[in-house]
């Protein structure tokens, strides 16, 4: 506890000598999130990263998000504390892959998940987070296919939510939502029969069904707080019990262990620790670097995301 206090106080320092901004996810050990000048969902920690003063953006989530904060800064530093903080959903997708995808199909639209490489966004018509994904596919022209990419689970959710026939899904899937099983839902709400059950889109699809609100993460906490439910099943990373607990104290969270890791944890968001942090404000580095190219490239599909409302 003491040892936290103090590297806590140097993340603080080093943080006004750098004048950096630290950005966190939900998902982010409680110590981090603390630490934090922003926490939220994909959708909000982008726009806090165009909105802030400052020489360096600290993002305490995983590679992607950072790529993203740097594609809107492209003058400013970006650094996250662990250089292998990444994400299932991005390796499941390549540029070469969605170029070939392109060649074959030049009709389509591709609509990109954030959580996807710098690289596979420069070569996307437009972004979208869990928090926008149905607005972002509402908003094109209904006679145009579109590819979803590369999240099933999302892909499907939004398919069904939007009514959208021509649309293709690629195959990639989130290592700790895909992982929930149904089974040991059913079995959570058996044994707690007064709770609601909030999921995050990235589960499959028995979860979504068995669900009474899909949302992402921040949308998730807001609808548990404002709810009059006093007991909710959570079905998303364990994360989320921070602002949770601190936003309603009175509630009661569970979380069901996935099939992955026997936990509701992302082990590419739990590498960044307060050493880590501390020490990435130090030597500003692991540091994202992108070619002026694909940022120019990237930008246009996040710009045109954050433009729907
Ligand atoms: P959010 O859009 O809710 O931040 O989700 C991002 C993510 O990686 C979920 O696994
Ligand atoms: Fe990627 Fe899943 Fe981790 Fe989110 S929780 S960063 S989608 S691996």
């Amino acid at each position: 506890m003491l040892a936290t206090k103090a590297i806590s106080e140097e993340i603080q320092d080093l943080k006004r000598d750098r004048r950096a901004i630290l950005l966190a996810h939900h998902y982010q050990d409680s110590e981090v999130q603390d630490l934090a000048d922003a926490i939220g969902d994909s959708l909000e920690l982008a726009r806090a990263a165009q909105k802030f003063e400052g020489d360096v953006i600290v993002f305490c989530g995983v590679w992607f998000m950072a790529e993203t904060a740097k594609i809107l800064n492209p003058s400013r530093i970006v650094v996250v504390p662990d250089k292998d903080a990444g994400c299932s959903l991005v390796d499941s997708c390549s540029a070469q892959q969605v170029r070939a995808f392109r060649k074959r199909y030049p009709d389509h639209l591709v609509v990109s998940y954030i959580n996807t490489s710098a690289d596979v966004k420069a070569e996307s018509d437009i972004v979208c987070t869990s928090r926008n994904a149905v607005s972002v596919v509402n908003s094109l022209p209904v006679d145009r296919p579109v590819l979803f990419l590369p999240d099933i689970n999302l892909g499907n959710y939004v398919k069904k939510e939007t009514g959208r026939e021509n649309m293709k899904i690629w195959q990639g899937a989130c290592i700790v939502h895909a992982t929930f099983a149904a089974r040991k839902l059913a079995q959570a709400r058996a044994d707690h029969p007064n709770a609601l059950v909030a999921s995050h889109p990235e589960c499959p699809q028995d979860i979504l069904r068995m669900s009474d609100f899909i949302g992402s993460t921040s949308s998730i906490i807001d609808w548990c707080v404002h709810h009059d439910a006093r007991e909710y099943i959570v079905m998303t990373e364990s994360g989320v019990t921070h602002s949770l607990q601190r936003r309603a104290p009175g509630k009661t969270f569970h979380f069901i262990p996935n099939d992955h890791c026997n936990c509701s944890e992302c082990p590419h968001m739990r590498k960044n620790t307060l050493e880590k942090l501390r020490g990435c404000l130090e030597t500003l580095s692991p540091r994202v670097e992108l070619s002026a190219d694909i940022m120019e490239r990237a930008r246009l599909p996040i710009e045109r995301m954050l433009a729907v409302r």
